[in-house]
């Protein structure tokens, strides 16, 4: 039976990293018979340029029809200064995740014995790192109403958020790490930031509460502030971390940056049944955009992830991971994890190189 993968290239250097994992994905669709079908659709700053809109109801339609989707990234400062918030290439982004009701983001932070030396904390605090940031991804602060930029008395503008969760938000998503744990370290640290916020004095009570059905997971918690500490300081001793949208969007930042690049770092978005959009960790770096500069293996091991979690092509995500280990192997490089010594290469030669090394 074949099965329908959306292609969402996007903005910056999206439709560049995609183009290299669109090639992977075709080379194993054929070595592996996996009857994938590919159609393409427009998202972020690209959709609001042909369309007005960065995310079209034809977009939507799509992705909802789609076993899978892999995302390139969007944004760039051509769209930044509308005033208008919802034509903004994010809007897109956002939309597509919350529509799809994509609420289960986990961002795996790991470091490729070979790149250890091109993580800005020394070897030995990030060699063998290996950490699970689940990160809620459709609520908390980027979605609660009310919010807004109004006038208030005197003429004085004012910007407001609402942090809201609600428990089933929480102790869905503290499914989804307790579950992840589970099949792991077994060790799960909730960070909030209970000290201040009654939003998270609940999510830290839910959590207590799941971990009575999760006994072989041991459930530590931890403030917001601290864990971006502990993240620098001693990364190895985290094993999965859940949070929520906002704090799960810089932490996982931090985190990327521990292996090397943030070039590396894929991502998984599940939605209750397991379907998924997968995009690498990293933005649209409108900087080195259509350079031949990007690294495109973030979107390849987001790839990889995309036939492990929602096409059933478990093996087939192996042999593409240990193809992207291969190259490493081979010291090539991109620019953001060069360093002394290794071979400098671009963004399709990267791309060759995997395909080089699935081909055997
Ligand atoms: C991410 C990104 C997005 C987010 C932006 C582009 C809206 O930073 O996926 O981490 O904040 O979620
Ligand atoms: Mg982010």
């Amino acid at each position: 039976m074949s099965k329908n993968v959306l292609i969402l290239p996007g903005d910056g250097i999206g439709p560049e990293i995609v183009t290299e994992a669109k090639r992977v994905l075709d080379l194993v669709n054929e070595q592996c018979s996996l009857g994938l079908e590919f159609t393409t659709a427009l998202i972020g700053g690209s959709a609001i340029d042909a369309e007005g809109v960065p995310l079209p109801a034809s977009t939507l339609d799509a992705a909802k029809a789609a076993d899978a989707i892999l995302l390139g990234a969007v944004g760039g400062p051509q769209w930044d200064t509308n005033p208008d918030f919802q034509i903004r290439p994010e809007k897109g982004l956002l939309g597509i995740r919350s529509n799809l009701g994509l609420f289960g983001n986990l961002r795996p932070a790991i470091l490729y014995p070979q790149l250890a030396h091109a993580s800005s904390l020394k070897p030995e605090i990030v060699s063998g790192l290996d950490i699970l940031i689940v990160r809620e991804l459709t609520g908390g602060i980027y979605f609660g109403q009310p919010r807004g930029i109004r006038v208030k008395e005197g003429g004085i503008r004012e910007g407001y958020n609402t942090y809201v969760y609600d428990e089933n938000e929480i102790r869905r998503i503290g499914r989804v790490a307790f579950e992840a744990a589970r099949q792991r370290g077994k060790k799960l640290c909730s960070v909030d930031k209970a000290n201040v916020l009654e939003v998270t004095v609940l999510w830290r009570e839910i959590m207590e509460e799941l971990s009575a059905e999760y006994s072989d997971v041991e459930l530590s918690h931890m403030y917001v502030d601290n864990a971006a500490m502990q993240l620098v300081r001693a990364p190895k001793q985290f094993d999965v971390i859940v949070t929520g949208n906002m704090f799960g969007d810089i932490l996982s930042d931090a985190a990327a940056m521990l292996t090397g690049s943030i070039g590396m770092l894929p991502s998984a978005s599940l939605d209750v049944n397991g379907k998924g959009m997968y995009e690498p960790c990293h933005g649209s770096a409108p900087d080195i955009a259509g350079q031949g500069k990007a690294n495109p293996l973030a979107t390849i091991l987001s790839a990889a992830m995309m036939l492990r979690y929602s096409l059933d092509a478990g093996e087939v995500a192996d042999k593409i991971e240990a193809a992207v280990s291969q190259v490493l192997d081979q010291n090539l490089r991109t620019a953001d994890i060069m360093s002394e010594g290794m071979v400098l290469v671009s963004t399709s030669q990267m791309g060759d190189a995997v395909v080089a090394a699935l081909k055997g």
